[in-house]
């Protein structure tokens, strides 16, 4: 499985200055039940604006051109490519972004962990690039109300490749 890992406003919005666009404590939850004991790929820009570096309990691979020492605990790539090569056995591979990443590597995945928040942040500043849901068929969708914890409604959503 190849699968792309997202948390996206209603305007394609995920992240703005460096980080998320909102703390929503459950995704993040989800987010680790679903890529621990896996494999993880990202942008040199996701890894910086990680607090502790590399995500414990998972194979951090990072895409950067920068000297792979800052990045301990990582394997250091310098493509998409290499990155995919890297973990070509691997049973199941989740990209977590960013911008970027996403950009060039959407057409390559089998499956989206898609997380709806419902809201549109004007302030966004990096963006998931468009979707076709022409390609793709709801597995799950599981709703949520937005509570003390959660300023907005959100959805976790699961897509699989038609
Ligand atoms: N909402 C979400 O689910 C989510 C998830 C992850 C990140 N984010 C947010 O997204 C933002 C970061 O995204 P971003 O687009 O600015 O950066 P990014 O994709 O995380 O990182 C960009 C950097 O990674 C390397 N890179 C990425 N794709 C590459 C490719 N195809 N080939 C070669 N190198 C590649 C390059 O590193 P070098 O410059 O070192 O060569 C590039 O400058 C942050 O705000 C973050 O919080 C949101």
């Amino acid at each position: 499985m190849k699968a792309i890992v997202v948390v996206i406003d209603e305007n394609n919005g995920i992240g703005k200055d460096g980080g998320l666009l909102c703390h929503l404590p459950n995704d993040l939850k989800h987010f680790k039940q679903i890529t621990t004991g896996h494999t993880i790929i990202m942008g040199r820009k996701t890894y910086e604006s990680l607090p502790k570096g590399a995500l414990p309990n998972r194979i951090n691979i990072v895409i950067t051109s920068a000297d792979t020492k800052m990045f301990p605990g990582c394997i250091v790539v310098r493509s998409v490519e290499e990155a995919l090569s890297v973990s070509e056995n691997h049973e199941k591979v989740f990209i977590i972004g960013g911008g970027e990443l996403y950009r060039s590597t959407l057409h390559l995945a089998d499956t989206l962990y898609l997380t709806r928040i419902h809201n549109t942040f004007e302030d966004a500043d990096t963006f998931f690039p468009k979707i076709d849901f022409e390609d793709w068929v709801v597995r799950e969708e599981d709703k949520h109300k937005a509570d003390d914890k959660h300023l907005y409604p959100y959805t976790f959503l699961t897509y699989s490749r038609k």
